[in-house]
């Protein structure tokens, strides 16, 4: 492998320094039981990936123990979180995986924030070798890393210091396959030409990355994403498929990990240029008119909701879905786990369409508008309002942004204060007084009483 200087002193002065002392402290607790510690994946990409001067912000840290322990139950990872557990009484600890891979988490900690850290252990199928020889080491980080996606993402720093005859220093970055060569060229390379059929949520990950980072996809690599879309390996996300929900869950995962970044836009394209939205349904495309309605929607939903307060990433995956031929909406939507309510409006929308748009036009006042759209549900109507003519479009934007907001001027107890009598009226009454706000027959309190005393 190449080895490089030592990468700890660079670590330490860009990590935050609660979190180097974490990371101490784990390394400390291997190496005690002899060990081996590393760092492995993002976190040494976005280390050698940033400007030196700039301080390393981690809030995922992946690292990997080899514990020399050569069986299939081997538990080191888990071990070490417990004990690390102890000394953090703050984090929690979650285990997955039957043995290998336990996780550290701290929530809106006060020193270290919402910190994941993931201990996995080294992949130690029977070797036989003895444990001090070098070889060892090399076979078991190395295949650790040859598992992962990317060939920058396969890049490890040694945390602990080396038993004798290790061929690796403390603070060595471990480089097996060109790892570094293609951060400089910013190339994304998959290690090997089955790593998109092993696990298609991979051609997702490319993307995002590639976008993200402003890399290309390098020319092989595309030809193994083409190769696997091309040999059908989206059908083992039907739902029939054994394998399905863990890689439906992973693939909604990065779907939502792309289409609520600030580039979604860039990941979208390419990911429809590589043929990738197959995976969702063999007939989804990118048309012009789709491209079009998810940008129209995204501008929707910026004004309509400035806060954040849907979820704008899944809102664009509705769009995406209801290009689709009514019938095929809905399997798709539960075959990627979506919530319940977004199934619903993904079912409803023609019948909603079918409801709403013969009428909408006969609607001459804004009451009358809004009484026929009243009873739907406001990202239904966003979700129509995209994908209808102009005419209807207008009427919706209309109604979403202006005529859903108005209350009536009085409320219940200003009635009270009139003279009325509580009684189910009151219901009657204020829905007149709505509409007569609406159709800006008044427009202030005065002329609301007026209207009342005059009508009741
Ligand atoms: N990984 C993989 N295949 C996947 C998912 C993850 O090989 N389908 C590996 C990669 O080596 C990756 C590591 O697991 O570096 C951690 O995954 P994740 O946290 O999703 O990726 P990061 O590289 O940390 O990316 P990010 O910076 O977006 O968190």
């Amino acid at each position: 492998p190449a080895l490089t200087s030592c990468l700890l002193p660079t670590l330490k002065s860009r990590l935050a320094q609660p979190i180097w002392q974490l990371l101490s402290c784990i390394a400390n607790e291997a190496q005690d039981r002899g060990w081996n510690l590393y760092i492995v994946g993002g976190g040494v990409r976005d280390l050698l990936l940033t400007e030196d001067d700039k301080p390393l912000l981690l809030q995922d840290i992946d690292l990997v123990v080899d514990g020399f322990h050569r069986a299939a139950d081997d538990r080191s990872g888990v071990t070490l979180a417990n004990t690390i557990r102890e000394k953090y009484p703050q984090s929690r600890l979650s285990i997955h995986g039957e043995f290998q891979t336990a996780a550290l988490l701290w929530h809106k900690d006060p020193i270290l924030d919402n910190l994941w850290l993931d201990i996995a252990t080294a992949r130690t199928e029977f070797y036989p070798y003895p444990a001090a020889n070098p070889e060892v080491e090399a076979s078991s980080i190395r295949q650790d890393l040859y598992r992962r996606d990317f060939t920058i993402n396969a890049l490890a720093v040694r945390l602990t210091p080396p038993r004798k005859q290790e061929f690796s220093r403390k603070g060595d970055l471990l480089d097996f396959f060109g790892g570094l060569i293609d951060l400089k060229a910013r190339k994304i390379r998959v290690l090997h030409a089955n790593s998109f059929i092993e696990d298609p949520t991979r051609i997702y990950r490319a993307v995002r990355f590639a976008v993200r980072l402003h890399f290309t996809i390098e020319p092989q690599t595309e030809e193994y994403i083409k190769y696997a879309i091309d040999s059908g390996v989206y059908e083992r996300l039907r739902l029939s498929d054994r394998q399905a929900p863990a890689l439906t869950t992973r693939l909604r995962a990065e779907l939502k990990y792309i289409l609520q970044a600030e580039y979604w836009k860039p990941a979208l394209k390419l990911l429809a240029d590589l043929g990738a939205l197959r995976c969702l349904h063999q007939d989804l495309q990118l048309t012009p008119q789709l491209w079009w309605e998810i940008r129209c929607i995204s501008r929707w939903l910026y004004y309509l909701d400035p806060e954040n307060q849907l979820q704008h990433w899944l809102i664009r995956l509705e769009i995406l879905i209801c290009s689709l031929p009514t019938s095929e909406r809905e399997i798709v939507a539960v075959n990627l786990q979506l919530p319940k309510d977004s199934i619903q409006r993904v079912r409803q929308l023609d019948q909603i369409a079918t409801e709403i748009i013969p009428q909408l036009p006969k609607k001459q006042l804004p009451s009358e508008i809004y009484q026929l759209l009243n009873s739907y549900k406001y990202v239904g109507l966003i979700l129509l309002g995209v994908r209808s003519s102009p005419e209807i479009r207008k009427i919706l934007w209309q109604y979403l942004t202006k005529l859903s907001q108005v209350k009536p001027i009085l409320n219940g107890n200003d009635l009270k204060e009139l003279g009325y009598k509580p009684s189910p009226l009151y219901k009657q009454m204020l829905n007149d007084l709505l509409a007569a706000t609406l159709d800006s027959k008044i427009t202030n309190q005065q002329e609301a009483e007026a209207f009342i005393k005059d009508k009741y």
